[in-house]
């Protein structure tokens, strides 16, 4: 009894510690630079999602679930886009990015520019899940169409 007391007390101070540990602040350059790798984490899983997407367009082998399945990733990723951007203006930070600084001046429009992608997305998704190769494949320019759209306006290289 007295040992489990002892356990459960160790165990106790031992989350206390943690949780006080997580209290202290990172500084606002750390936070800047969390929050450019965190949306640029976002940006790398949807490229990772498209990419097998793209690659059927150019001969790699037809398939229709995969292209249906990574399309409905893409759509449930597309929201955290702007939440991400919302919950940390990074300008005037020195973070690496590519983000343009016009992107919170305009959170309307860059918000609605998400939402395209998450509409594309899962209307490519009913066409794959379709299972028609011609139709699927003819598809893809819309969905990647949605990214080269945000990317001109936003992106620093694609401007
Ligand atoms: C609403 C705007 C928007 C949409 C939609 C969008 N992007 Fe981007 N993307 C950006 C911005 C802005 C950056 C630069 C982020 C940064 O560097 O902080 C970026 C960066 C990227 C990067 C580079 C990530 C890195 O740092 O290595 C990739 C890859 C990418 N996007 C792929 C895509 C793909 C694929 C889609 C469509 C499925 C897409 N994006 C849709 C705005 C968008």
């Amino acid at each position: 009894m007295k040992k489990t007391l002892l356990v459960l007390a160790a165990l106790v101070a031992s989350v206390t510690f943690h949780v006080t540990s997580a209290q202290e602040q990172p500084s606002p350059e750390q936070q800047a630079a969390d929050a450019a790798a965190t949306r640029q984490a976002v940006f790398k899983l949807l490229g990772f999602n498209i990419g097998p997407i793209i690659a059927m367009t150019r001969g790699a082998p037809f398939d229709a679930e995969l292209a249906e399945r990574n399309a409905r990733r893409i759509a449930a990723m597309a929201p955290m886009i702007p939440e991400l951007f919302a919950a940390m203006d990074t300008r005037g930070y020195a973070v690496e990015t590519k983000a343009l600084d016009l992107i919170w001046d305009n959170m309307d429009d860059f918000e609605r520019k998400a939402q395209d992608l998450v509409d594309s997305a899962n209307e490519f998704a009913t066409v794959a899940a379709g299972g028609d190769m011609a139709a699927t494949l003819g598809a893809v320019r819309g969905l990647g169409g949605t990214c080269g759209n945000c990317h001109e306006a936003y992106h620093e290289d694609d401007d």
